[in-house]
């Protein structure tokens, strides 16, 4: 018997997530279809019921609805109930369980596809808001020299950074006070770049050598804060074609207890058109 899957948002149809799956499942021979839901802006909860009473056995969620995922479900994991955030729900007779791989799939993108290893290194950490809020543990997790979170609005990092200070070591600032400040892995997680905006204000020489510069979006063309940090010194560019596809195959693992593989998919998206966001 089949198993059904879905991607719940609003707007949903420019997701990659079902080509995604279906590729993982052709891969492992696993038996599920996966489809988009556009729910109402105030429907989330009734189209995951419907989706469920349906015979749906999870769903991913992309925006605007983590935050809603994350209060319907009924068991949440440590990083979910960290992130305040759930992109994916999984389904069973008494439960909903919810969990984020966001962050996961970041990290596993970072160290394992760019080969990029974060233990010791000065990292920081641009944004202050969900998709920033899903990366700060999976990040401390790897043991980095430090993690700095800068945002526009600085009480908002320095919030975030207290709430994960007993993780690990973990400190929060405005754009201005990077002045003079080096990092070997820069990540974008704000939405400045979305819709060809300005990057945030960094200092022009914000790169250590060797530095990693690390887009959480992606689009058909380089995001402007990669278009920045190819100019300034940055001797590696990424964007997140590959935490995209990471953290579906940790839903999918999470889902079905098999891991498929990565590269082959990331490889097929690299080649194809793409939307402008990471939110699926
Ligand atoms: P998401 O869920 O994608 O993280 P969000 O919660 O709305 O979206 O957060 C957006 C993040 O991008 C915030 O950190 C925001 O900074 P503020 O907290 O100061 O609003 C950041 N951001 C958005 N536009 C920006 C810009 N033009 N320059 C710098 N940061 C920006």
């Amino acid at each position: 018997m089949t198993d059904h899957y879905a991607v719940v948002g609003n707007p949903v149809a420019h997701s990659l997530s079902p080509a995604i799956h279906a590729e993982f499942a052709r891969q492992t021979g696993q038996d599920l279809d996966y489809i988009t839901l556009l729910a109402p802006l105030d429907g989330f909860a009734a189209c995951v019921a419907d989706f469920r009473a349906r015979g749906g056995k999870g769903v991913n969620v992309t925006l605007p609805f983590k935050l809603e995922a994350y209060r319907l479900a009924t068991r949440l994991s440590v990083r979910a109930e960290q992130a305040q955030a759930v992109n994916m729900l999984g389904f069973d007779a008494g439960a909903i369980f919810g969990d984020n791989t966001d962050g996961a799939g970041l990290v596993r993108d970072i160290e394992t596809n760019l080969g990029f290893a974060l233990a010791g290194r000065q990292v920081l950490l641009m944004g202050a808001g969900g998709a920033a809020r899903g990366a700060v543990l999976p990040l401390l997790e790897k043991r980095p020299a430090t993690l700095v979170i800068a945002n526009r609005t600085p009480d908002k990092a320095h919030a975030l950074a207290l709430y994960f200070a007993r993780r690990g070591k973990c400190a929060a600032c405005g754009y201005a006070e990077l002045a003079g400040r080096r990092f070997d892995l820069v990540i974008n997680a704000t939405s400045a770049s979305v819709r060809g905006g300005p990057p945030p204000p960094l200092p022009d020489d914000i790169f250590a050598p060797g530095a990693l510069a690390y887009d959480m979006m992606y689009g058909k063309a380089l995001t402007s804060f990669l278009r920045f940090a190819q100019a300034h010194g940055a001797a590696r560019i990424a964007d997140g074609i590959g935490m995209l596809v990471e953290q579906a195959a940790e839903s999918f693992f999470i889902w079905r207890g098999v891991r498929p593989e990565t590269a082959p998919v990331i490889a097929m998206l690299k080649t194809q058109d793409r939307g402008s966001r990471i939110e699926d």
